[in-house]
């Protein structure tokens, strides 16, 4: 019988996906969310490009050394340096992946390096060559060479060198987003059929979204024969973004019977894995996107509403099941104890925190369901995800009070904890509750900070959900998301705050030593927001 192929799954929402505008994350949640992208079971994580700061190399290096069961890889480009670099950053790795690019299109060539063919050739063989020996797995990728932008003779040229020199993976990558279905599918039968060697490399493929192809041009690169996706959770990427996870890991487990390929992923954590990307990067999932918009699996007409009932397959292709969205029941009450809360975690596949964290956890748990009395699933997760990742905090959250109406000013008074000892109090006046905690805080911490963007949600339904609160903060060129939640929506708004200015304040110190960036300007190569 013929054997599924199983597809790899290279993520890389925290490099390609980090390069969203706006969005920078600090090494506590790239290693919260890499610890999930293992959890999620994804081949393949790229860490980060450690030579772009002190800071990003430092969070590659976190991932590296702590998250394990899953191959780690570092973005380098052609060059000594780099190379040199990342093997540092991948040392700890329990197995590593060095991950080289060069660009390949004329216009690359003509304008960004100003190099010719053969140049370009010589420095990823040379590249790929000094890379051998230092790390598990070398992969490659002609930067816009998937584009059809690129001389298909020289593309197949270079393919073929550096498979010759030692590249286990070339990266085909549609940088930007140019491709079709049929001319993408073309491209990648054309490499597996021309380049003599092909079969000595697994083939990947990487496409960006620019005209809305991305996922439909992945799949097709898979139909013409490659065994690799490069995707990010949530479609997050440079522009338009790249090709979204879900999307294809979906598409594959649904239409196995088309593709005839798989992977290797639990799609079961794939709602929690995308709910936590936005919440860290604070990029909204718009309510009918694929798979994991709020609208996905919800039925407004009367008669899909009935069909449903009758039978679920009438209007569904995947269960929300499938993606572990399925689970809203009633959890736990104030009377459940460790032994009820731990159990609970483990069926959420939070299974490997520290007593710590368990009993950090464990407090806010008691603490919420006291004010809120049937706590389901999506509060427990909240609640996990909200307490057991502590970044360092300078400031902590106390109490507050607010006084607001429809005749006058708000005015609110707030207590935090500073450097875990001092509290501090302040008052101030606003438009309304949220901007008088606002202009409280402000004071409070002695800096102002502008409010890029605010969202506040439902954990769950009723009037006594938790609220949860999002914003991005912007204090000079540094940006950061913070979180919060509580069943008062002011104390979400307030503790969201707190959260996004405890961030800059460790942004900033990531920030003091920045590497070179040799001079060609690759994304952010300082992260600055
Ligand atoms: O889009 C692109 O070309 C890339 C490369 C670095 C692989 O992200
Ligand atoms: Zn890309």
């Amino acid at each position: 019988m013929n054997k599924m192929r199983k597809i790899q799954v290279f993520d890389t929402t925290l490099r390609d996906g980090e390069q969203t505008p706006g969005v920078s994350l600090c090494t506590e949640e790239k290693l919260e969310l890499a610890k999930q992208l293992s959890r999620l079971g994804v081949d393949i994580i790229e860490a980060g490009f450690p030579f772009s700061s002190k800071g990003e190399f430092d969070a590659c290096k976190a991932i590296a050394d702590e998250v394990k069961g899953v191959t780690i890889a570092a973005l380098s480009r052609a060059n000594q340096k780099e190379i040199d670099l990342c093997k540092d950053v991948l040392k700890g790795a329990e197995r590593s992946r060095i991950h080289i690019f060069v660009a390949t299109s004329e216009v690359h060539l003509k304008y960004k390096l100003q190099k010719s063919k053969e140049e370009v050739l010589k420095m990823a063989v040379d590249s790929i060559k000094h890379a051998r020996g230092h790390f598990d797995e070398i992969q490659f990728s002609p930067e816009d060479g998937g584009s059809g932008r690129t001389d298909p003779e020289f593309l197949h040229q270079i393919v073929e060198a550096a498979i010759d020199a030692g590249a286990d993976v070339v990266n085909i990558p549609d940088t930007v987003g140019y491709q079709t279905t049929q001319t993408f599918y073309d491209l990648i039968k054309g490499i597996k059929e021309n380049v003599p060697n092909a079969d000595k490399a697994v083939i990947s493929v990487h496409c960006h979204d620019d005209l809305g192809m991305a996922v439909a041009n992945t799949l097709a690169g898979i139909k013409a024969g490659a065994d690799q996706i490069e995707t990010t959770i949530n479609g997050l990427g440079e522009r338009a973004g790249n090709a979204a996870m879900e999307e294809v890991v979906m598409a594959l487990k649904t239409r196995k019977d088309y593709y005839d390929a798989d992977t290797r992923v639990d799609t079961r954590q794939i709602y929690r894995t995308s709910r936590l990307v936005s919440k860290l990067t604070g990029i909204k999932i718009q309510a009918h996107k694929s798979v994991v918009g709020d609208n996905a699996f919800s039925h407004e007409s009367g008669i899909h509403q009935d069909g449903i009932l009758k039978e679920k397959s009438t209007y569904e292709i995947m269960t929300p099941d499938s993606i572990g969205l399925s689970s809203n029941t009633l959890a736990l009450g104030k009377h459940s104890g460790r032994h009820a809360f731990k159990n609970k975690l483990d069926e959420l596949g939070f299974n490997n925190l520290t007593e710590e964290q368990f009993q950090k956890a464990f407090d806010k748990f008691k603490d919420l369901a006291i004010r809120k009395k049937n706590l389901t699933d999506r509060d427990i997760e909240a609640i996990v995800e909200n307490r057991i990742f502590v970044y360092p905090q300078v400031y902590q959250w106390l109490d507050f009070q607010v006084q607001s109406g429809n005749k006058s000013d708000a005015m609110a008074m707030v207590g935090l904890k500073k450097d875990n000892s001092k509290v501090i109090r302040e008052a101030a006046c606003g438009k309304g509750p949220v901007d008088a905690i606002y202009h409280t805080i402000n004071r409070l911490v002695g800096e102002t900070y502008k409010l890029l963007d605010y969202n506040i949600k439902s954990v769950t339904g009723g009037t006594d959900a938790l609220g949860e609160v999002v914003v991005r903060l912007q204090k000079d060129e540094i940006t950061a998301t913070g979180r919060g939640i509580s069943p008062d929506i002011l104390e979400a708004s307030g503790k969201a705050y707190i959260d996004a200015i405890n961030k800059v304040i460790s942004k900033r110190s990531e920030l003091e030593n920045g590497y070179d960036d040799g001079g060609e300007d690759f994304g952010k190569t300082c992260r600055k927001g």
